[in-house]
């Protein structure tokens, strides 16, 4: 079944089974491949895109979920003022190390300063808790959000 979504601004559509996850209709369909696959199961980050502004897991969430809504992936995020502000201080700071983990690292800390500019230690704690990065890359992406939230 052909599903038309709003990725990035634009109107894409996909023919595709609509349990078929966003994940694989942004890379395999839409050659979208910022957006990285790591477990599948919800569990690491890797995959996170955002739906209307709020981080997602795109692993697990169906095309025939989406609607309306809007998608936006790492790919267009710094056309956003948080998105700008997160990805020149992952710059400044060098945050990733391999990299891999890293686009849902910064998806995931763009939606949190879009909602809250100046979070605390805490807050970034629990925002970025459910994203994985097996370099342990961990400190250095806390200082870029303080970094970029000034
Ligand atoms: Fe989606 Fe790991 S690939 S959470």
């Amino acid at each position: 079944m052909a599903y038309t979504i709003k990725v990035n601004g634009v109107e894409r559509t996909a023919d595709v089974d609509g349990d078929t996850p966003l994940l694989w209709v942004l890379r395999d369909v839409f050659g979208m491949t910022g957006t990285k696959f790591g477990c599948g199961a919800s569990l690491c980050g890797a995959c996170t895109v955002h739906q209307d502004g709020n981080a997602i897991r795109s692993c697990i969430t169906s095309i025939d979920s989406i609607g309306g809504s809007s998608i936006t992936t790492i790919e267009a995020i710094g056309d956003t003022p948080s998105g700008a502000k997160i990805q020149k201080a992952w710059l400044d700071l060098e945050a990733p190390q391999c990299g891999y983990c890293q686009s849902g690292q910064i998806m995931s800390a763009a939606a949190l300063l879009a909602g809250n500019a100046h979070p605390s230690d805490n807050d970034i704690d629990e925002a970025m808790s459910g994203n994985i990065c097996r370099c342990g890359t961990y400190s250095r992406i806390r200082e870029a959000i303080k970094l970029a939230a000034g």
